[in-house]
């Protein structure tokens, strides 16, 4: 009998595939940037307004309500907007849209590492270049093996820092190029290089529903670029990508600014709170204008992920990226969430060694 094995797309003999699940519900979960602060006010409006009776029907083909929406936030035209199952979908598409077998896929590292996933999906040839020891962007080491498509992230996690503009530009100045700038985190930093990426040849600014406007549940991402730009990506993208519920949802989202503007300035001073009761246990912590922060362990990082998780709370290892040895993530939490971190990391460090 042939295996399963023997069936297997040869080209992904080696793949991989980045795993962030941990949905256990009774643990507390600081591991991946969602928002802790809670649910868009949208989705409880939406809920009591939604016609559950015409579902039978297929959504939009391109979810034009949401682009609409989007395109109108920041005065663009709906052709410059596209709409994802979440922005991982975006990832995806550009890297489908822009890389043939062999192509040269470019980011910084450490990054998000779903960039260099769907890059792989594509047999590109990968090229990490390392960010600078105080994590700034160069530019011009990404350019320098003329990329097919590069991916920034802007601010950049894990590191939590905001790259230097100019280094952006030069990257998005580059005509022989696709450019993702991902700006998933931007809510939180008040950062954005939208009307740089409009103005470029090949750009692609990319946000997502899931952080700041707190609907991660529902998956909804976007795209904006030029209308050219667009139309490539829209080549790839699977018609009725966004279930009608969470179009709408998102959509709505949208108006609840105010909610988000809320959930920033919690999560601010959340932030200052564990970055500094965290200094006093000994660790590192980065500067971040983001919902997690970046910090260095004072005890073997692993380790210290694997007991906390057999403690109830996830926090994310940043071992495995290069400059990070013993380095973790933590997703910025209501204070009740950080004190129960504290709690059960206190023990865990102190008096600990590498
Ligand atoms: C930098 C970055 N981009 C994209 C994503 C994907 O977000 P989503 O697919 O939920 O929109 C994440 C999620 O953690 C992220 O950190």
């Amino acid at each position: 009998m042939t295996s399963i094995g023997d069936l297997r797309r040869r080209t992904y003999e080696e793949l991989t595939r980045p795993s962030y699940s941990l949905s256990r519900r009774d643990m507390v979960l600081l591991n991946d940037n969602a928002n802790l602060f809670g649910v868009n006010p949208a989705v409880q409006e939406i809920l009591e307004e939604f016609d559950f009776s015409r579902l039978w029907a297929y959504p939009s083909e391109s979810s034009d309500v949401l682009r609409h929406r989007i395109a109108s936030e920041y005065g663009l035209s709906p052709e410059e907007v596209l709409v994802g199952n979440g922005s991982d979908e975006i990832l995806d598409i550009s890297a489908k849209s822009f890389i043939n077998p062999g192509d040269l896929f470019s980011s910084p590292s450490p990054t998000f590492s779903m960039y260099k996933f769907y890059a792989n999906l594509n047999m590109a040839r990968i090229s990490e270049k390392l960010l600078r020891p105080d994590f700034s962007l160069d530019a011009q080491a990404m350019l320098s093996e003329s990329p097919k498509l590069v991916a920034v992230c802007q601010p950049n996690n894990p590191t939590a820092n905001l790259f230097d503009q100019g280094e952006i530009r030069k990257l998005l100045a580059w005509k022989g190029c696709a450019v993702i700038v991902d700006e998933a985190y931007s809510d939180f930093c008040g950062s954005s290089m939208l009307s740089e990426v409009m103005n470029s040849n090949a750009g692609i600014d990319v946000r997502t529903f899931s952080k700041g406007y707190g609907i991660a549940g529902l998956r909804a991402g976007y795209a904006m670029a030029r209308k050219e730009v667009i139309d490539e990506l829209r080549r790839v993208r699977t018609p009725f990508g966004v279930n009608s519920f969470t179009e709408a949802i998102a959509a709505r989202a949208m108006d609840h600014k105010a909610w988000v503007d809320e959930v920033v300035s919690k999560m601010r001073s959340e932030r200052s709170y564990l970055a500094s009761r965290l200094e006093t246990l000994g660790f590192k912590v980065y500067p971040s204008c983001c919902n997690f922060l970046l910090c260095k362990s004072p005890v073997d990082g692993p380790n210290l992920v694997a007991a906390l998780r057999d403690k109830g709370v996830a926090i994310r290892d940043c071992n495995p990226y290069p400059l990070l040895e013993n380095h973790v993530r933590i997703t910025i939490a209501p204070r009740s969430m950080l004190d129960i971190l504290l709690e059960r990391l206190g023990p865990l460090v102190s008096g600990g060694s590498k």
